[in-house]
């Protein structure tokens, strides 16, 4: 069934005026570019409620996108917006001292990543990675990381690298990295970048820089490329040859934490890093990060030789949503997890039998609540890695589908690299609703 939208043909919708509107005031229409590409239809975004978004036109989409990821309980999930009401009316937004909020949601934090003994709050993925990286630096006095291809890590100096490098990289076991955008001054500094699912080039790579490496950094699941798991046992060969290298593994778990378990990647791969790094559904919408690992490293920050700051690092209002989010988790992940899982099975094996069954080649691979829906030029059976991502995918048309499944009440995002994320408020029902949209989309589409 198709959904009537307000978009009529050769008219100008409101999204697109008022996105031009914005343009004059704000730098490219938005505070990130990722939400302004140049192939992403023009849309603004009104409200949301569970797992629906409506634009400023009036038109409703099922969300697939979750503000890419930290909606783990939807938009607007009652049991966060009455805690974080309650904190805004009788306690205050911003206190500028220490609270109990502080340590009640570390503490669990500590229960569901026991690999925490000390951490730190921040306000973003980027700021949390970057104050890892120093951490690990002055931890280990040593200057050089190890990053991955088609991994991202938030964009300061300290790691964002063009992590398109598969052009690059060839058969390489490692490269120095290529700074990720201009005015980066040829950073970052003492950073190379090595193929990930490959545990004979980061052998090779840590052999060739002996003694040098502070930190091996990665996103357990690759998460920005696809969703691409981790071969059996690459994880615990990583955690092997970074200790035996004396280098520390930092898991960025920014999507992975509380979603693919309640205690990530970590969790779910039954392995142990040294530093650990958590955000988007941490706070369910509310910006909020962390760092932490063994209380031996978190000293250099306990003790302040190494410093981290920050206004409005751990912010009375964000501490309380997460404060929300952890409670929850804690008294519901088994009966949380086992029903999201049913539902991203039910979403994964329903959009494979549409696309085999309309002759789309496609790779669908999911990890917990994040899938990825990939078009591929020729048939594939799985991805594993980077290169395979860039040689096989097929972007033109994921675009055009993905325009197609919009004017259908459907919403993705249009860089297939991106996953779909289901929250808790995707029902079995909105799952039937979404596969019957989208094999309604592809079979006119197909014409
Ligand atoms: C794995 C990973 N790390 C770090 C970041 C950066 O987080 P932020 O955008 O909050 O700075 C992201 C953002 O998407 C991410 O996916």
């Amino acid at each position: 069934m198709s959904v009537p939208l307000t978009r009529a043909v050769g008219t100008r919708t409101r999204s697109e005026q008022l996105l031009e509107r914005a343009k004059r005031s704000v730098a490219g229409g938005d505070s990130s570019t990722m939400r302004v590409l140049p192939y992403h239809p023009a849309l603004l975004i009104d409200r949301g409620k569970g797992c629906h978004i409506w634009d400023v036109d009036g038109n409703d989409y099922i969300d697939l996108n979750m503000a890419y990821g930290p909606l783990l309980f939807g938009h607007r999930p009652s049991f966060v917006i009455e805690q974080v009401v309650h904190q805004l009316q009788e306690k205050g937004s911003q206190l500028g001292f220490p609270q109990e909020l502080n340590f009640l949601v570390a503490e669990k934090v500590k229960q569901l990543f026991p690999s925490i003994d000390l951490l730190r709050f921040a306000n973003s993925g980027t700021e949390a990675v970057a104050s890892s990286i120093r951490l690990a630096r002055a931890f280990t006095g040593r200057r050089n990381i190890i990053l991955f291809e088609g991994h991202y890590h938030g964009w300061s100096d300290t790691v964002f690298h063009k992590y398109h490098a598969a052009e690059t990289l060839g058969d390489e076991a490692f490269r120095p990295v290529i700074p990720g955008t201009e005015g980066m001054n040829g950073a970052p500094h003492d950073a190379f970048v090595v193929r990930w699912n490959d545990a004979a080039a980061l052998s090779s790579a840590l052999d060739r820089m002996r003694g040098s490496v502070a930190a091996v950094l990665m996103e357990p699941v690759m998460g920005n490329a696809g969703v691409i798991p981790p071969l059996p046992g690459y994880l615990a060969a990583v955690r092997e040859l970074t200790r035996a290298h004396g280098a520390l593994l930092i898991l960025d778990e920014v999507i992975t934490g509380m979603r693919v378990a309640a205690g990530g990647a970590q969790q779910l791969f039954a392995v142990t890093p040294d530093l650990t790094v958590l955000s988007k559904a941490l706070g369910a919408g509310f910006p909020i990060a962390a760092f932490g690992g063994s209380a031996e490293i978190m000293d250099l920050v306990a003790s302040g030789r190494m410093f981290h700051g920050g206004v409005y690092a751990g912010n009375a209002m964000v501490l309380s949503a997460a404060n929300a989010v952890l409670t929850k988790v804690l008294a519901e992940r088994s009966r949380l997890y086992s029903e999201l899982n049913t539902r991203v099975s039910q979403l994964a094996d329903g959009i494979k039998g549409i696309l085999r069954r309309r002759n789309v080649h496609h790779v669908v691979q999911h990890v917990g609540p994040m899938i990825a829906m990939i078009l591929t030029k020729t048939p594939v059976d799985s991805l594993v890695d980077y290169h395979q991502v860039r040689r096989h995918a097929d972007f033109e048309r994921f675009i055009e589908l993905q325009h197609a499944l919009l004017d259908n009440g459907v919403y993705i995002h249009p860089n297939q690299y991106e996953p779909m994320y289901l929250s808790t408020a995707h029902s079995k029902e909105d799952i039937d609703e979404v596969l019957s949209r989208l094999d309604e989309t592809v079979q006119h589409w197909q014409r």
